[in-house]
């Protein structure tokens, strides 16, 4: 039964596990013969994505962060202009809206009370088209919406949102694929990224989570603090982001993201010994940046914990542990780099005697404004 914990003590470590399973449902759902269908979305999404010049992304809480990294991947490989937004924040105000955009919605549940404002007033607005990439097939944000793309997470219960997170990011790659179809991508690069970055998600998802045992020791080390910063650049800085709000949801500690660039401009001033810093640093075009503002903690004493598969570019101690990750095509390091946060979140929750499923003050759909 897809809504018992079996063996795990919480559903949330049960949901972590899941993933690479709900990934390759996620994928096989959209392919057909090895190549991405567009009925996938819908039986009239061909016709309505080859019209589409832009996108607009609306959600909440986790499933916004998944937007983020949409936006990167939407803007790589299909060269369409994309902005993403708070649906509580698109929704009251006017927006100005480009010839020929698709409206598209995020979120797991399909009940968000302001996401389905946000597509509700968005069907007013001149949007081309909507499109909710959504978990819950009979669900409200579903049923609304012009074309529709089921992630195949299964039944989601830990308040904290893992396996519905991940599987909207290969939705995104999904997406900004066949937005890049209409928009002159060669069905070869497309196979060539179908093949070794989208079919190779599930292992690669699978392999990290043997970093369990290091992450738990690591998350020993934040039991007691009262601060802690996430840092990522580019499409790893909605990483961060998701990094911090998952340790805020379940351990209650204070956590902030930044991307490395801004420390300068700020929050390098709350660094010391106390503040850990948890970092994403994937071997990509930004890694030297990156390394470079670790290296301005590291120089101001912070506690530095790095995520890298390029572990040999930085020099282990006890004020900077180096997690090792395997090599990942850049297009699935946001989706890999993100299972050790999750796991890292469970883990202080666990140790600190937190209700992991059900964090306080929170809810899993939030069905009122
Ligand atoms: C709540 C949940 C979060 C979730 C957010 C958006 O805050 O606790 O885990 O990310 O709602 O939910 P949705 O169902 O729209 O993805």
């Amino acid at each position: 039964h897809a809504a018992s914990k079996g063996d795990y003590p919480h559903y949330m470590l049960k949901e972590i596990h899941e993933q690479s399973t709900a990934l390759r449902q996620t994928l096989s759902m959209a392919l057909t013969d090895e190549r991405i269908d567009e009925s996938c979305l819908g039986d009239n999404a061909a016709n309505i994505l080859a019209g589409i010049e832009a996108v607009q992304i609306c959600a909440c809480g986790t499933s916004y962060h998944a937007g983020l990294v949409g936006r990167h991947l939407i803007e790589t490989l299909a060269k369409r202009p994309c902005w993403v937004e708070h649906a509580s924040e698109f929704r009251y105000r006017d927006p100005v809206v480009p010839a020929n955009t698709l409206f598209v919605v995020l979120s797991q549940s399909g009940e968000t009370a302001d996401t389905l404002a946000a597509l509700r007033y968005a069907r007013t607005a001149g949007y081309a088209a909507s499109l909710a990439i959504c978990n819950v097939a009979s669900s409200s944000l579903v049923r609304e919406s012009d074309l529709q793309f089921l992630t195949q997470a299964g039944p989601e219960i830990g308040v904290a949102s893992t396996k519905a997170f991940t599987t909207q990011l290969l939705g995104l790659d999904i997406l900004a694929l066949l937005l890049a179809r209409h928009n002159g991508m060669d069905a070869i690069t497309e196979a060539a990224i179908t093949k070794h970055s989208l079919k190779k998600a599930c292992f690669a998802v699978e392999s990290v989570l043997s970093l369990d045992e290091q992450i738990r020791d690591i998350a020993q080390q934040l039991v007691d603090k009262q601060h802690t910063l996430f840092l990522g650049r580019g499409v790893m800085y909605p990483i961060a982001l998701e990094g911090a709000l998952k340790l805020k949801e379940i351990s209650y500690i204070h956590a902030d993201a930044y991307p490395g660039g801004e420390l300068k401009h700020g929050p390098l001033a709350l660094v010391d010994e106390d503040m850990p810093v948890i970092a994403t640093a994937p071997g990509d075009k930004l890694f030297a940046k990156i390394q470079a503002n670790l290296q301005e903690v590291e120089a101001r004493g912070g506690q530095l914990f790095v995520f890298t598969d390029r572990p040999e570019c930085f020099t282990a101690s006890e004020r900077c542990q180096v997690i090792t990750m395997p090599h990942v095509d850049d297009i699935l390091a946001p989706l890999v780099y993100t299972i050790p946060l999750q796991l890292l979140a469970y883990h202080v929750s666990v140790i600190r005697g937190n209700n992991v499923d059900q964090p306080r003050n929170l809810a899993k759909s939030v069905t009122v404004e």
